[in-house]
Order: C-alpha cells, then structure tokens, then sequence
C-alpha cells in the first residue's frame, strides 16, 4: 500500500472488504488532505465525480462538522454532469447536494455547479471552462486542484470521458460536451478532460462492485502509457493516484498489482 508500483506513476491501491470501508478510509483521507492544503495554502479545492459508488462517501462527508473539516476554506467543483435540472434524480449535483453539500458551511458562492441544462452543452462547457480560467491559481505551474475524486464504469469511462471518444483525446480545453452518451442516462453531458483532471495534487478513485474488476484490470494495465480505450488511465495527476476498492472490484487485478 502507498508504494509506486509502476515506474514515474505514483499508483497507490488499498483494498477494503466492502464499499462502506472503502468509504470511510476515502473520508479519512480526504479530511486529512483537506486539512493539509488549508494549512498550507488557505484553501482547498475538490472536484466530484458523480454515480451511485460516492453516495455513501457523501453522507459521511455531510456528518462531519467543522471541528474536523475546514468548511469555509473548501472550494467544490465537478468532474462532470448529466445536462438536466439540480433536482433531477439524474443530477451529479443534486445527488450531492441533497447527501452532502446542503449540510456543511461551505459558502455557497464556493459550490460550482455545472449548469449544463441552462445552455446548448457547448456554451454551457465554455461557461465552465471560462469559470475554471478565473480560478485563482496558488501560483504558476502549480495544479488547478488539490483534490479529484472518480468513479469508474464498467467500460472503463471516468468523469463523462468514454473510451475511445472525441473527449478523453481532446487535447486543449478543460471542459467538453459530451452530446450522445452510450450510458445511461442518454442525456448530453459535460465533462472536464484528462488535462484538466490531472492537474491535481492528487487524483482518489472509489471503485466497488464485480462489475468493475474486468475495467479496473485493463486500466492497470494501461496506466503506464494510458491508453484512451481505458479513459481512467489518461488520468496522470501531478501527485499520487489512490485507489479505495472494495476486494470485488479488485478480484481480477494481476498479481502485484496491488
Ligand atoms: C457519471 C459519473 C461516472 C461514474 C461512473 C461510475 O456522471 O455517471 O461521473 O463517471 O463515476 O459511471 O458510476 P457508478 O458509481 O454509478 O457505478
């Protein structure tokens, strides 16, 4: 755990026996990092991702208090978001809105929600990406994020970044359309890119569930050229990749891989 298995990739995998493990050890985590860049730097700036997997995380973050996290120096963005209303059930933002962020005393002008029902979804990614350009950077060649949290399908796509698509290849912005998506649901979706993603301290994947072990095998197997048949190996933060699965997901992972 925590050692570089892969040479000039600082991939660090922990295994748990369940999603709710996984969960907590991820919100321990975050919590501390979170705690970290605020010291350091005054700030700290997560992006999530979406999906049913951090549902559980969400809850956990939306317990804790202020004593244990730094609220007021949180800044919260998204990976990606289906372009539907906030209170769709299909909302990355609603689902954590309603589990975390409406509970904790992040100022609100802090939460950046991708407003991707409010314009066709190539305007809506330039308002987007207009937004991150105006990020305050801590300083030149420094990282857009100190933290991004994703997910996994089980085609291996992260963030709205599916394999082999216009988008996990765009070389330049920082946020995209995503007008078809082969999941469901089948709605127009924004995404940010592998460039934009990896400018991060750090990237944390939570990953559980069968369905995930033969994507999570081909994205090991990727990770040390990344490869856009596996989105998630083209994922290459400045900082550590940490990986909290559950010991399903992790089931088809090559000896050593772990
Ligand atoms: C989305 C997510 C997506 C998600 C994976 C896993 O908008 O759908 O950002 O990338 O992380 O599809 O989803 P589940 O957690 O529901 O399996």
């Amino acid at each position: 755990m925590g050692v570089p298995l892969v040479p000039g990739l600082d991939r660090r995998v922990r295994i748990f026996p369940d999603l709710g493990a996984a969960s907590g050890a991820l919100a321990r985590h975050l919590r501390e990092s979170a705690r970290a860049s605020a010291r350091e730097r005054g700030r700290f700036s997560l992006v999530l991702s979406g999906g049913r997997t951090p549902v559980d995380l969400f809850h956990r973050l939306g317990r804790s208090g202020p004593r244990s996290w730094p609220w007021r120096d949180v800044e919260v963005f998204f990976a990606d978001e289906r372009c539907v209303p906030a209170r769709s059930a299909d909302s990355n933002f609603g689902s954590a809105w309603n589990a975390f962020l409406s509970r904790v005393p992040i100022p609100r002008r802090r939460v950046h929600r991708m407003r991707g029902e409010l314009a066709p979804p190539s305007e809506a990614a330039r308002r987007y990406g207009r937004l991150l350009g105006a990020m305050p950077r801590p300083g030149t060649g420094e990282p857009r994020f100190d933290a991004v949290l994703l997910g996994i399908g089980p085609d291996g796509h992260t963030a709205s970044l599916f394999p082999d698509s216009p988008a996990v290849r765009e070389p330049r912005a920082a946020v995209v359309p995503v007008v078809r998506s082969p999941v469901p649901p089948f709605v127009p979706r924004l995404t940010l890119t592998p460039a934009a993603l990896s400018s991060a301290r750090e990237v944390c994947f939570l990953v559980a569930g069968n369905d995930k072990a033969g994507a999570l095998d081909r994205t090991f197997r990727a990770s040390s050229r990344g490869d856009p048949r596996s989105p998630a190996s083209c994922i290459r933060p400045d900082g550590p990749t940490t990986w909290f699965l559950d010991r399903a997901a992790a089931g088809r992972l090559a000896p050593g891989a772990a």
